[in-house]
């Protein structure tokens, strides 16, 4: 859409000009105000003002590492370790998007994206991790949003997706309480520069993974092992969450602040009490630990010891009060599904007691080509767990997705069926949630473009675009085609074939 598709669009909504509306207006007349009923929704129908799109991170997709005054990040040096990431790949060139992201916003909109899930590098933005910001890095991120604008597709930031900046882990990383400060200044500095113009505010993305993987199993930046270190920076994060929040709100009360997580169900490896218990523990500290702090203002108990749990953390009077923050909505992610055993003989985390694993259920086939098992159901289950347990906040679907590395075949498309196969089961379980009541307003998939993988590198490929990373030369696959069919008409598509026949009709038309 052009700005004068959003004239026309404002015009219908409001009877006003866009003159007199504001980017902020746009948000909020994209989502609406009146849930559609979703008991008269068929089956692997949407409601009607549901928002379709696509996710990146910044990390995975900017590249530009060291370009405009951006600073270094704990990404940066730990793929620039050798032996950290699959190949020694690195994100310094990755997608390109800093250079490219209008050819990609193209994309979005040719799916026909009415929303885009993106993130902020704050080294971009503050690149010392403290003081001054860097005007060159907020620039970008004001062209992107308003790239997005003048597309009518909804900008939707994430404050935090991994990169801290690496003087910050120089200093303690996120175990040290005093990285929360800082990331509640960084949030007040990006939201003066754009809290004009972008109304929905995501905090952090999946604290969890971040926190698990960079201080615990140390697959992840900055690589730690240190299961006690890794507490601390749980807590940290916590309080960050709660002080962002805050920050955000004392410069417009009126923009909308929530957090992407990534709650899984966490099923019992077997019938067996010890592994039942288990499970609910694994539950609590996967999905509950960075949710409840902010909506309740404690941790679940029956995790940590009752009686170390406040040295553990390392907790102060008032951090009750600090980790608050009553969110909005809550993004998110869904990929797998947790299997989970008593582990007697500990895992480092006093109390815990658990081995938890994505892929055990089934044989290879039924699992994508990261190893990741397939289980839909898992996706509907989590919904409705997560959407009781926080009193049916707005949700918005922010990742889910799979990874398929299918190569160009000789006709130089992507025949991609087993991603669109992987959709079609995980939104019709959506749409049944949905159904059944969860309050699901949007939908991102992960990813729009083909990226940086993390450990896996450039080994994994889960965007609707293909990407040659040689080239930059950028192909929508089938599932593209398919995914536009899907936003065309709002209800899950037929099969793969259907849709196949499609393809270039549906992303050739301008
Ligand atoms: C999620 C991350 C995202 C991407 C997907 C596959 O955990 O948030 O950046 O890597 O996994």
């Amino acid at each position: 859409m052009q700005r004068r598709d959003l004239l026309r669009l404002s015009l219908a909504l409001g009877g006003t000009s866009l003159l007199a509306r504001s980017p902020l207006a746009f948000a909020d007349a994209l989502i609406g105000k009146k849930p559609t009923t979703p008991a008269k929704l068929r089956a692997g129908e949407f409601p009607k003002d549901f928002l379709w799109g696509a996710a990146t991170a910044a990390y995975q997709v900017e590249g530009a590492w060291n370009e405009d005054g951006r600073g270094e990040s704990i990404w940066d040096r730990f793929a620039h370790t050798p032996g950290k990431i699959k190949n020694n790949d690195n994100g310094d060139v990755a997608c390109d998007s800093y250079h490219r992201y209008r050819e990609d916003i193209a994309l979005a909109r040719h799916i026909g994206a009415k929303t885009h899930r993106f993130s902020i590098a704050w080294p971009r933005v503050q690149p010392g991790g403290r003081g001054a910001a860097n005007a060159k890095g907020l620039d970008y991120y004001k062209r992107v949003t308003d790239a997005l604008l003048d597309a009518g597709i909804r900008p939707f930031p994430t404050l935090y997706h991994w990169d801290l900046p690496q003087p910050l882990e120089d200093a303690g990383g996120w175990p040290r309480r005093d990285t929360a400060e800082r990331f509640a200044d960084y949030a007040k500095i990006v939201i003066d520069a754009l809290g004009d113009r972008i109304r929905q505010w995501a905090i952090f993305n999946e604290p969890k993974t971040f926190t698990h993987c960079g201080y615990w199993q140390g697959n992840h930046a900055p690589g730690r092992t240190d299961p006690l270190a890794f507490l601390r920076a749980t807590h940290t994060v916590n309080l960050a969450q709660g002080m962002a929040f805050r920050a955000i709100k004392a410069i417009n009360p009126k923009l909308e602040v929530g957090g992407v997580f990534d709650p899984q169900p966490a099923y019992p490896a077997t019938r067996g009490e010890a592994d039942l218990l288990a499970a609910q523990r694994w539950h609590k500290f996967a999905n509950l630990w960075f949710l409840d702090p902010a909506l309740k203002g404690r941790y679940p108990d029956g995790v940590l010891p009752a009686d170390r749990q406040a040295e553990l953390l390392g907790w102060k009077d008032g951090d009750e009060n600090l980790m608050r923050a009553p969110l909005e909505f809550l993004g998110l992610n869904y990929y797998s599904s947790w299997l989970v055993a008593d582990a007697p003989q500990g895992n480092g985390v006093p109390g815990l007691d658990t081995n938890a694993e994505w892929a055990r259920y089934y044989a290879p086939h039924h699992q994508t080509d990261n190893g990741w098992d397939i289980y839909p159901k898992g996706f509907y289950d989590i919904l409705v767990d997560i959407a009781e347990h926080t009193g049916h906040l707005p949700i918005e679907i922010t990742e889910s997705g799979a990874a398929y590395n299918t190569a160009p075949g000789a006709d130089g498309h992507v025949h991609d069926n087993a991603r669109i196969a992987w959709l079609r089961a995980h939104l019709l379980e959506l749409s049944r949630a949905i159904r059944d009541g969860v309050p699901v307003r949007a939908y991102h998939h992960w990813s729009l473009l083909d990226n940086f993988e993390w450990a896996d590198g450039y080994t994994q490929r889960f965007g609707l675009v293909h990407v040659d990373f040689k080239t930059q030369r950028r192909t929508p696959k089938d599932s593209a085609a398919w995914f536009a069919r899907l936003i065309a008409k709002n209800v899950v598509p037929a099969t793969a074939s259907t849709v196949a026949a499609e393809n270039g009709r549906l992303l050739s038309a301008d």
